[in-house]
Order: C-alpha cells, then structure tokens, then sequence
C-alpha cells in the first residue's frame, strides 16, 4: 500500500536519501511514484508511473535541495498514472498521503463553489485544496491544520510541504501510521520505519489526530487543538534487512526455506524449559469465549488455533475476518479475550476492530510479527514472533510462527484448564523442540512439489478441500495459490463439494486435499474418488501412512500431534503455489494489485 518518506537536513544532499525510502517502501506494494522537493525556494514535482527505478530515471539525484516529501501510490480513487500519482500540488500546498479521505466527494463540491478545479481523480488533491482553503482564508499555518482535521473524515498520513517556507514539513495523522526519524542533522519522516532505517533507528511516533512541524534543527508537535506537546524517543532494535534476497531467486523461497528457523525461534522462549515455561504465556483461564480477528493469511491462522482452542480447552472460539467485525453488532462480553493476529500490525480493518474492543474495555492480546507496530502498541499485551523481516507479499513464515505460538497458547490453557495432563503437554512440547527437523524433512521434497507444479501450472482453475484442521490448512494453501500464480482457486469443506462445486470439475482440474486426521480421512478420500470420476487430477498430502491409491499423486508430511500439523502440512502447499507461479513468469515478490501492508480498509 501507500508509502511516504520525506526528509529535512542542514546538507543539501536529499534526493538520494528520498529514493532509498522510496525502495524500502516498496516491498508494501504501489503502482506510481512521486518526489517533491525546494530548489532555490520553488518547488518541483517529479512522478512515474510503475516501478520506482522509473521515478530514479527522471530524477536527477545530485540535485541540491535539503527539504523534499516523496510517496509510493496504491491506486484506491482513480487508476494509476502520473496524474493521479501524488505529490499533488493546490496553489500554497503540495502533499502526499496515506489512507481515504472518506468525505472527499462531499468536500469536492464545496471547494469547487468556492473555484477550485480539480486535475485528478483523488482523494488527496482534494485533502491539498482544502488545506489551501483554510490557509488562504486564516492565513495561518495552525488554524489551517486544525480545521483540517475537524473538516476531513476518514484516514490520513499526510506531509505537505507551504510554498512560501522552504525549511519546514508539515505532518498530519489520523488513523494511519506516521512516524518522526531523528538521523545526523537530519530529520525524516516515514509511514513506515524501514524506510528511514538505513539514517536512523530512533524515531517518535505521531499519534492520532496530532501534527508537526519538522524542520533541520527542530520538530515540534501539537495536539488537534494547536497545544504544544513533548514526545519520547523511541528505539526500534530490530536490523534492517542487509541480507537481501542471497541467493533466492525470490524472497518468497528464501523466507519459505527460513521457517526451519523461524518457527523455533518464536517459541523458543516457552518450550525450552518444560511446562514451566509454557507457563509464562498469558493465563487465559478467566475467559469464558476467545474471540480471534484478523485478515487473510492471519485468519486462517486463527482458524487453526479455534480448531485446536476447542477441540483440546473446551473453549468456545470464534474467528472473525476484521473486515465484517468492525460493522456488525458484536455480543461485547467482559469474559471474552479477543486476540488479534497480524504479521505488519498495520492492517486497517484489524486496527480498526482493535479501536472497537478498547472502546468497549475489553481484553485483547496481539500476535504480531512488526514490533511497535500500530496493532502491538494498541492490545493490552503482545506476543511476538522472531521471524524477521517477511518481505514477500504472500505470507509463509509470519503464518508458521503465528499458527506455533498459539498452538503454544492451546497448549498452555489446556494444561491449567486440566484438559491435558502433563505427559500430554510434554509430549507436544518435545514435538515443538524438533519442529525444524520437521520442517527440513518437507523442505526436502522439492522434486514432487515442482512436478505437482509443473501440472497445475497449465490449469486455470484449482480447488482444495478437507476436513477439520485440514480444511483450514487448505484455505491457505488456496490462498497462496491464487495470489501468486493468478491461477483461480477455492478451498472447499471435502462434504460441501457435492453441494455446488463439484458442477465445475472437469478433466485434468486440479483437487488437491490435505487429510492428516485418522479419524475422518477416509471421508476425505472418499470424496477425491468422487471428482477423480468425474476427470480431476487429484493430490493428496497426508500424515497417513495407511493411504494409498495408485490413481492419486500423494505428498508423505511427517506424522505429528494436531498441535503441529499446519505448520508442516502448510510448507508443501506454500512450496507448489511457489514453483507453480514461478513457471507462470510472474511477479511473485510483488503480486500485481496487491500490497504487503493493508492500510487502507
Ligand atoms: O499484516 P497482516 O497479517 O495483518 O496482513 C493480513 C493480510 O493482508 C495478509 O495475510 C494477506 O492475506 C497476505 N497477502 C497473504 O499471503
């Protein structure tokens, strides 16, 4: 989605330091690009549609400017080109922006009665030529801000930069992130942190409905009513990726390849002394329901701790994707903990939800991977997953890590709830300690997935199914599938194929089932039989060893307890979405349309 960086200094030297947040950003997804900067006291614009190579092309980076405000666009009002491409410029003002200004149209007209024309189809121009408005009309820099932020509905990061002051950036917020970047007579300005890493990693954070002023020597911050207000310095500890991709042919592979490490690394702290420290997870003993809000990959990551949350805590457990959450009528009950799962904790609708519930006082808790993220800072406790960086759109190793720690979490509550003996948990947690020789076993079978690869590759359409866990371990690997290849794909309940969807399987479509669960696999077969009649491929990856069927390519994952199940079924699923892309020649780090962080809803 959107990135901005902008950055102010005493040396002249800017552009350089623009393009290199700009990069940073990209792995978050866009489709233009834009630069503003002062060149002896005017200010210039410089866009490109696509790539922001593009933009570096028509940029002259040697340029000396010491102030200048850059943006990565994700088309929402008006397609991608150079006219809709921020920096837009209205008379005194020249900004960039994140998020929807939802009263646009409303606004829009107002200011055209007042003789303003408009060149794009966005929301930010309008946000410029109402910032423009109040500036022509108080003539003052704060007024024109705080009647800015009472007028505008929606969401916005924005920096602009007044015609007639070439020493300062002015920063607004609401609801979307932004963040102040202290480097060496240097200040930055970013949505997001990685885009300033390479100068600085102490920042401070501008809350919601805050602004700022940022010059070379000075930032000084106010709060919606122009009162001036002191911030802490933060540190952010984590490095910036210097690795890169090696030699991965994408970073899709190489964090798929990671997760031998990064699973244990998540849960490391909990397992490596027994029950003990399990223990120090979060007591969930007091709450009667869990409730689990997150989008995509995330979800389906709740769904597999809702499996194991009732099927081994008696514990009743719901999953809502955070989109529906925050508009419908939720049963707020104070015995209720409601957990958040998101790998960038900027996702706008889980954010939003999170809004909701500590509105309503409600416990929550926060899988994040992103530290200090918007979502980490606002749930009441987080716990962390070690995975590093994950910059490939398609999420893999966030989903293992997230899916183990709560697993843990299971674990935990099952064992004070006196659902799981001792033994019981020791077992599991001995299978959690050899988790990455797990994963390496499923790691090595690269051949088969290429070869399953190589057949889906021709198909348009695939679907999945299974039972339970496996069901829900198929909706990810539909879900890979689909973002990455552009092959479409659905992930089906194994009993609901005969309820509709099994009119669209023909010869050589493609049914991949996932069955690790003894007790319903034969259900699950019995259903492959039913579409191999009718002309389906059929694969199927499954623990049990006691299936076997010559008319079906079947992928062998280790056997484990429940509890580890998706983390292993789910590598030769991401694998073959993976190779299956790759033989389609597309964008697989940055699938067209999509973006890393969500943060528009
Ligand atoms: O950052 P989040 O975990 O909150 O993101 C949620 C989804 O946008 C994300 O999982 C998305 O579905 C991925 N592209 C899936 O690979």
């Amino acid at each position: 989605m959107c990135g901005i960086v902008g950055a102010v200094s005493t040396k002249e030297k800017i552009l350089p330091i623009l393009l290199d947040g700009l990069y940073a950003l990209e792995y978050r997804g866009y489709d233009s690009a834009g630069v503003s900067y002062f060149k002896d006291k005017k200010i210039k614009i410089i866009k490109a549609k696509g790539k922001v190579k593009h933009l570096e092309d028509k940029i002259n980076s040697e340029e000396k400017t010491t102030i200048g405000i850059a943006h990565t666009r994700w088309a929402t009002h008006g397609e991608a080109n150079t006219v809709n491409a921020h920096p837009h410029q209205v008379k005194h003002i020249t900004l960039v922006h994140n998020g929807i200004i939802e009263n646009f149209l409303e606004l829009k007209e107002m200011l055209e009665k007042e003789g303003y024309t408009f060149k794009s189809k966005t929301d930010t121009e309008v946000a410029g030529a109402l910032l423009d408005y109040y500036y022509q009309t108080t003539k003052d820099i704060d007024e024109t801000i705080k009647k800015f932020m009472s007028k505008a509905v929606g969401s916005y990061a924005i920096l602009f930069l007044l015609d007639n002051d070439d020493t300062s950036i002015y920063v607004l917020k609401k609801e979307s992130p932004m963040i102040i970047g202290l480097g060496q007579h240097l200040n930055l300005i970013a949505s997001d942190i990685q885009a300033i890493l390479k100068y600085t990693n102490t920042y401070y954070l501008v809350g919601d409905l805050e602004y700022a002023k940022v010059k070379a020597n000075e930032i000084t911050f106010y709060n919606k009513d122009g009162n001036e207000i002191t911030k802490d310095v933060k540190t952010y500890q984590e490095q910036g990726d210097e690795l890169g991709k090696g030699s991965y042919k994408h970073y899709m592979l190489k964090e798929i390849e990671e997760q031998k490490d990064t699973v244990y690394k998540t849960i490391k702290k909990y397992i490596n002394k027994g029950i003990n420290s399990l223990l120090e997870l979060p007591d969930l003993t007091k709450y009667k329901e869990i409730n689990i809000v997150a989008c995509g990959t995330a979800m389906h990551a709740g769904l597999i701790a809702k499996y194991l949350f009732q099927e081994f805590t008696n514990t009743r457990c719901h999953v809502y994707l955070a989109s529906e959450y925050r508009y419908q009528n939720n049963f707020f009950s104070k015995n209720t903990l409601t957990i958040f799962i998101s790998q960038s904790g900027e996702t706008a609708d889980t954010l939003a939800a999170l809004k909701l519930v500590n509105a309503n006082n409600l416990d929550s808790l926060g899988i994040i991977n992103v530290k200090e993220s918007s979502i980490a800072r606002g749930v009441q406790k987080v716990l962390y997953l070690e995975t590093g960086k994950e910059i490939a759109v398609a999420s893999t190793k966030a989903y293992t890590a997230q899916v183990a720690l709560l697993s843990l979490l299971v674990l935990s509550h099952g064992y004070r709830k006196k659902l799981l003996s001792k033994e019981e948990v020791e077992d599991i947690l001995a299978e959690f300690n050899n988790v990455s020789t797990y994963i390496k076993q499923v790691l090595l079978a690269k051949d088969k997935y290429q070869s399953i690869a190589k057949e889906i590759s021709q198909e348009e359409n695939a679907f999945y199914i299974g039972r339970g866990l496996d069901y829900y371990i198929s909706m990810e690997g539909s879900l890979k599938l689909k973002e990455i290849s552009y092959i479409h794909s659905e992930a089906l309940a194994a009993g609901e194929l005969k309820h509709g969807t099994i009119s669209l399987i023909r010869k050589g479509t493609p049914v991949i089932a996932c069955a690790t669960d003894k007790k319903i696999n034969s259900k699950t077969v019995s259903n492959l039989e039913e579409v191999l009649a009718r002309g389906a491929k059929v694969y199927l990856l499954t623990d049990d060893i006691t299936i076997t069927n010559d008319s079906f390519t079947i992928v062998r994952v280790p056997f484990t307890s429940s509890f580890l199940k998706a983390i292993i079924a789910v590598i030769p699923l991401q694998l073959i979405a993976y190779y299956t892309a790759d033989l389609r020649g597309t964008d697989i780090d940055k699938p067209k349309n999509l973006a890393k962080s969500v943060t528009v809803e």
